[in-house]
């Protein structure tokens, strides 16, 4: 094997699920895996779907149906205009990262990430030959990633930050300043913000989400990453995408092609199904967690001892 292979970071997070499958008395809290169901409106976009016989190659970039209700989605969430050409449908929001590092980030280079991080951005940045570079939070900051310790660790071997807000396993939500900083760091030395924003709908107490993009205000040097996993319980779908500049999506769909070719297109009719029907389930599942979180929250603080800041979002 190759040393890279070798010297693979393995997650922590898969070590303690595999704990959990051998311990029948306990509640995994491992992984980020919503309770519920997918909608049932969804499940039934992908068996007509198979049904119907879309059983073949498609487009690396994905089915254009797709492609153009997720632009229409984040045109309307972000006040941008995105079009089909900024989105590229991948494996799940862990294969849009992947692609982003894989166009952005030269072996040898450093990619600043938030420490603590989920585990799978460390494994992402060593597979491509680059140096994960974790930038501290504090509790005094309320755990949120801060510009000023970015911009310390910033060198001339920089080639791109992921910024992860709502944050795992954090649950905290950066301040716009702070993001907006950010990329104007990234603008000023010339690297990339790879915003993974997995957690954009599970926001407590009425909060709304926003975008680096929205931020920015273009995807010069912007990509955004999110999924389907968490809004809609769809985990096991691998459904996701990267919203990035034109040139970026056609570069990405081209090793796309030459790896997995293409998301089978059942799973991209449920994507459609997921983005364009009724979003009520969304917004109960929202609800349960914000329930479950005040609760979490407030058994923890009853401890002699314990101190816990209130999350403002993700699981
Ligand atoms: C921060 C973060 N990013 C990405 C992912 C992976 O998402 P997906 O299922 O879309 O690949 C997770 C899943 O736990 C996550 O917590």
């Amino acid at each position: 094997m190759s040393s890279m292979a070798l010297s693979y970071p393995r997650s922590q997070i898969r070590a303690m699920f595999d704990l959990t499958a051998v311990r029948p008395d306990v509640v995994s809290l491992a992984i980020g895996e919503p309770s519920f169901h997918t909608p049932a409106y969804v499940r039934r976009a992908a068996i007509e779907s198979v049904q119907a016989g879309e059983t073949r190659y498609d487009a690396s970039a994905g089915i254009a149906g797709l492609r153009n209700a997720v632009a229409e989605t984040y045109s309307a969430r972000w006040g941008l205009p995105v079009e089909h050409r900024n989105v590229m449908i991948t494996g799940g929001a862990m294969q849009a990262l992947q692609l982003s590092l894989l166009l952005m980030v030269e072996p040898g280079s450093e990619v600043l990430v938030p420490d603590p991080c989920f585990p799978n951005y460390l494994g992402q940045v060593h597979a491509v030959g680059a140096r994960a570079v974790p930038v501290p939070v504090r509790k005094e900051e309320g755990f949120r990633l801060r510009a000023a310790d970015v911009a310390e660790r910033i060198t001339d071997r920089t080639s791109a930050i992921v910024l992860n807000s709502p944050s795992n396993p954090l649950g905290t939500v950066m301040d716009d300043d702070d993001v907006l900083a950010m990329v104007d760091l990234a603008r000023l030395h010339g690297f990339t913000v790879i915003s993974d924003e997995v957690y954009e709908q599970i926001l407590f107490d009425g909060r709304r989400h926003v975008s680096a993009a929205t931020l920015a205000g273009d995807l010069d040097h912007v990509i955004v990453v999110s999924s389907l996993s968490k809004s809609h319980a769809m985990t096991g779908w691998r459904l996701g995408w990267a919203i990035a500049a034109p040139p970026v999506v056609a570069v990405m769909a081209e090793i796309q092609e030459g790896t997995l070719a293409n998301l089978p297109v059942p799973i991209q009719r449920a994507g459609i199904a997921a983005l364009t029907g009724p979003q009520d389930e969304l917004r109960e599942m929202v609800d349960a967690y914000q329930r479950r979180r005040d609760l979490v929250v407030a058994t923890l603080r009853d401890i002699p001892g314990v101190t816990c800041e209130q999350p403002a979002g993700a699981f």
